[in-house]
């Protein structure tokens, strides 16, 4: 059964996913340097990753009766992921950015979890999100070694 805190905890994960996959589209498109290509298919594997969480979180939302608000205004106002600076962006600092970044947002989700104890299909959804969370920000922290 959804408890008080599913839709608050499940909408804070929504933007935050939401703006990584922004900005993990940003970087896509500005990362330049050595292993240019590498890093540059990589961002778009993690695009793709971030857009099926998206929709996990924002459905589950829906199907305990919240409203998702996946707006570009709610996600600049309460997302917690740091901006990204503007401009073209050199491969050593998107890497370690995703590794961070990544890697921050695991761990907001993962301090989360023991909230939707009562809640185990939402406290699942979020788990499994962790893990690809730390496994994406694995990916990133690996080229930093
Ligand atoms: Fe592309």
């Amino acid at each position: 059964m959804p408890v008080p805190q599913t839709v608050p905890t499940l909408q804070a994960a929504l933007v935050d996913l939401i703006d990584l996959g922004l900005q993990a589209k940003q970087a896509h498109w500005n990362v330049q340097g050595k292993n240019f290509r590498s890093v540059h298919l990589q961002l778009d594997e993690v695009v793709t990753d971030l857009i099926a969480w998206q929709d996990e979180v924002a459905e589950r939302i829906s199907a305990v009766g919240g409203s998702p608000d996946g707006r570009a205004a709610t996600v600049a106002q309460t997302s917690k992921v740091e901006s990204l600076p503007t401009g073209y962006l050199q491969v050593e600092a998107v890497v370690a950015d995703f590794a961070g970044r990544l890697e921050a947002a695991a761990r907001r989700l993962e301090a989360t979890l023991t909230s939707l104890d009562e809640d185990l299909p939402s406290q699942d959804i979020l788990i499994g999100i962790v893990a690809g969370l730390d496994k994406a920000a694995w990916f990133f922290r690996a080229q930093l070694a």
